[in-house]
């Protein structure tokens, strides 16, 4: 008998990353990529070869470079390259950034999608994300949302704090050797990347 589960989790993975390494996409996309099948929590990671990032720093390789590698932050980085401002600083040598991406399942476990608000629901309606008007409000969130999880340097030093580019506060506290953002206490679960411009690190929450 084949064990149909090894065939099921590749599908899966293969949209993540399709997903993400898309130059640019239409929001049609964008949404999409947040209505793919259920994949299991924990499918086997393809880069689980690589030799971890933690130790070094990769010189000449900049965030832009890698942030799409990490199959566990698919969805987050994939909204990275679609708001202009950010995708541009990940691509800039001279400008170094912490980027705070919250992993996969925070992303499919968000209460309101990152380019919904509450508020826009009670100006609107339920239409508040329908035409042309609703398109650039639903960016416009996303925006934030993205903004907001990324720190305009690095290194960061423990118990900085420092505005995330959406001007939200935000510094990291050590707890039982674990990076703790704060307010918010959300545990930084892993480091994926160190490179010249900057670092990845995988949170287990989102800011929002
Ligand atoms: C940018 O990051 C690199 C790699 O960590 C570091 O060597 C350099 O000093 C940083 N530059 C600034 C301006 O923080």
């Amino acid at each position: 008998m084949k064990p149909a589960s090894l065939f099921a989790y590749p599908a899966a993975t293969i949209c993540l990353i399709l997903a993400a390494s898309a130059e640019s996409r239409p929001f049609s996309d964008i949404l999409k990529s947040f209505h793919i099948p259920q994949s299991p929590l924990h499918p086997p990671n393809p880069f689980a070869n690589m030799p971890p990032a933690d130790e070094t720093v990769s010189t000449g390789v900049i965030i832009s470079d890698v942030i799409g590698k990490t199959q566990a932050i698919a969805i987050f980085s994939g909204l990275t390259r679609d708001i202009d401002s950010v995708s541009s600083r990940l691509d800039d040598a001279s400008q170094n950034a912490t980027v705070l991406a919250p992993d996969n399942r925070v992303m499919r476990d968000l209460k309101r999608k990152p380019w919904e608000d509450a508020e826009d629901y009670n100006t609107f309606g339920a239409d508040a994300y329908q035409g042309k008007s609703g398109e650039d409000r639903a960016h416009k969130n996303l925006r934030r949302f993205v903004e907001r999880h990324i720190v305009p340097e690095s290194p960061w030093e423990k118990d900085k704090k420092v505005k995330t580019l959406d001007g939200n506060e935000v510094w990291w506290e050590s707890k039982d050797g674990k990076k703790m953002i704060q307010p918010n206490n959300i545990e930084v679960t892993s480091v994926a990347d160190k490179v010249s411009n900057g670092e990845v690190w995988v949170l287990g929450g989102s800011l929002v």
